[in-house]
C-alpha cells in the first residue's frame, strides 16, 4: 500500500526537516533501490517544485539515467563528465548557482540555469547520483547539501 506522504510548507530547512524522516519511512520497507529513488524524486518535486529532479545509476563506466520527475532528459553520461561525471569521480556534491560557468555541464534542458548534484554511495562506492535542476539562477546552497546528502544516505 501507498503511505501518504504530507507535504509541507515553510522554509526549505523546515520543509526537508518535515520530508526527511517521511522519505526515511517510506524507504524503510522497500529494498528495491529504483522504487526508492522513484519515490524520492517524486517527493522533491512536489515539495519544491523544482524543474527537473532525478537520479543517474552508475552502470560500467558510465551514468545512466533512471527515475525521474520532468522533462525528458540525457539518458547516458561518462564518467567525469558534465556536473554529474564530476560528481561521481569526485565523490562529492557540487552546487552550480550560474551552469553556463561550469565548464563542460551537459545541457540536457536550454531552461536548466541552476543544479545540485548529490552522490549516493553504497558500501564507500558511488551508485548513483541525485541530480536537481532549477530554472532559476543560484536556486541550491549549503542547506540543500547538507539535506540532499542525508537523504542519499538513506538509499545506502
Ligand atoms: N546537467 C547535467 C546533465 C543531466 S541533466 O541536467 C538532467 C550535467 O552536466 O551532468
Amino acid at each position: 500500500m501507498a503511505e501518504e506522504i504530507h507535504i509541507p510548507t515553510g522554509s526549505k530547512q523546515e520543509k526537508y526537516v518535515s520530508l526527511f524522516p517521511q522519505l526515511e519511512a517510506l524507504v524503510a520497507g522497500e529494498p528495491d533501490a529504483i522504487a526508492n529513488m522513484a519515490n524520492i524524486a517524486s517527493v522533491l518535486k512536489e515539495a519544491f517544485g523544482f524543474f527537473w529532479v532525478g537520479f543517474y545509476r552508475v552502470r560500467g563506466d558510465q551514468l545512466v539515467l533512471g527515475p525521474f520527475q520532468g522533462p525528458v532528459a540525457c539518458t547516458r553520461i561518462a564518467y567525469g563528465r558534465g556536473v554529474c561525471g564530476t560528481a561521481w569521480k569526485e565523490e562529492r556534491t557540487i552546487v552550480v548557482p550560474d551552469v553556463d560557468k561550469f565548464p563542460g555541464h551537459i545541457a540536457c534542458s536550454s531552461l536548466s540555469r541552476s543544479e545540485i548534484v548529490v552522490p549516493v554511495a553504497s558500501g564507500g562506492t558511488v551508485i548513483a547520483v541525485l541530480d536537481i535542476d532549477s530554472d532559476q539562477f543560484n536556486t541550491f546552497d549549503e542547506i540543500d547539501s547538507f539535506y540532499l546528502e542525508q537523504i542519499c544516505g538513506i538509499l545506502a
